[in-house]
């Protein structure tokens, strides 16, 4: 057998369970293809059933999963979260960063407030507090490596969105104030900017908000895209395999579109 990309590493994924619908998810195909590699798996969710649901898929495939129930929009949860995978296997090599939300965003001059303040906090503060609480011990490890899911709606004209736009933003500068901060302690923290993915989260959920076919929703985006057609959350799922590897030791403080060249259309 070849041997796997992650190898021994322990590895969390957070936001690892998935919006249901027809497609695959960013974080559970994330999830699959790092226990595929030979990563201990750490399915994290709020939701228990969606996380092990994802849990159970790494073990039919043969890999190891095991599940934490947490909502890291809580700093006190992050805090238990980090120390119960330590208890559990004794150190962190990666930290997967999935979690985020946009319902009910809006433009700035129709966003309510209480939605800015939800998006903000599970999207841009929760991704900061897992972070927070899992750098010290990839400090004590000297190495680890944590990637972040931003979006390509950081740098696009996205003229819908409000919070969601400007929270991704802030997540391109966390990965680069981690990064920078924490180089000399081997610790890389690296985003990527998903473009237009054909996930439940993004398809099925606008078609259910917008009223509109699935198929229609898929079509308008796909026809957004310079290639033509969406990406799938393994386009995502496999650029955060490379970031999380030793393969990219040197590559520390970059945030990377997965987007079939849209960024192209800016600038
Ligand atoms: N699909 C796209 O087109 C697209 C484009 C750009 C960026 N993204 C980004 O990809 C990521 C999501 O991808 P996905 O397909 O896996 O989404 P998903 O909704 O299927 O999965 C996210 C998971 O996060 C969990 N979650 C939400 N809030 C949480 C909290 N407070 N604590 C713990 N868990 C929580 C949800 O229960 C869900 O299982 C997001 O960061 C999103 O902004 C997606």
């Amino acid at each position: 057998m070849m041997p796997g990309r992650l190898d021994g590493k322990r590895a969390v994924i957070v936001g690892a369970g998935q919006t249901p619908g027809e497609t695959i998810g960013n974080g559970r195909a994330t999830a699959l293809l790092f226990a595929r590699e030979g990563a201990q798996v750490v399915v994290v969710d709020r939701r228990e059933d969606s996380a092990a649901e994802t849990a159970a898929m790494i073990a039919d495939e043969g890999g190891r999963a095991e599940v934490v129930v947490a909502d890291i929009s809580s700093e006190d949860e992050c805090r238990r979260l980090v120390s119960e995978v330590v208890e559990m296997l004794g150190g962190i090599d990666i930290l997967h960063n999935n979690v985020g939300i946009g319902a009910g965003d809006a433009p700035p001059h129709h966003l309510e407030a209480d939605v800015w303040d939800r998006i903000m906090d599970v999207n841009l503060k929760a991704m900061w507090m897992t972070c927070k609480h899992v750098i010290p011990v990839m400090r004590e490890q000297r190495s680890g490596a944590i990637v972040n899911v931003s979006s390509t709606a950081a740098i696009m004209a996205a003229n819908n969105l409000t919070a969601y736009k400007i929270s991704k933003a802030g997540v391109n500068a966390l990965t680069q104030q981690v990064a920078s901060g924490n180089a000399k302690y081997g610790i890389r923290a690296n985003a990527i900017m998903p473009g237009l993915m054909d996930t439940p989260m993004a398809v099925d959920a606008a078609a259910a908000a917008t009223g509109r076919k699935r198929d229609e929703v898929a079509d308008v985006r796909a026809r957004a895209v310079p290639m033509g057609h969406q990406g799938t959350a393994w386009d995502v799922a496999y650029a955060a395999l490379f970031l999380a590897s030793d393969e990219a030791q040197f590559i520390s403080g970059v945030v990377l579109p997965v987007d079939g060249a849209q960024h192209t259309q800016v600038g």
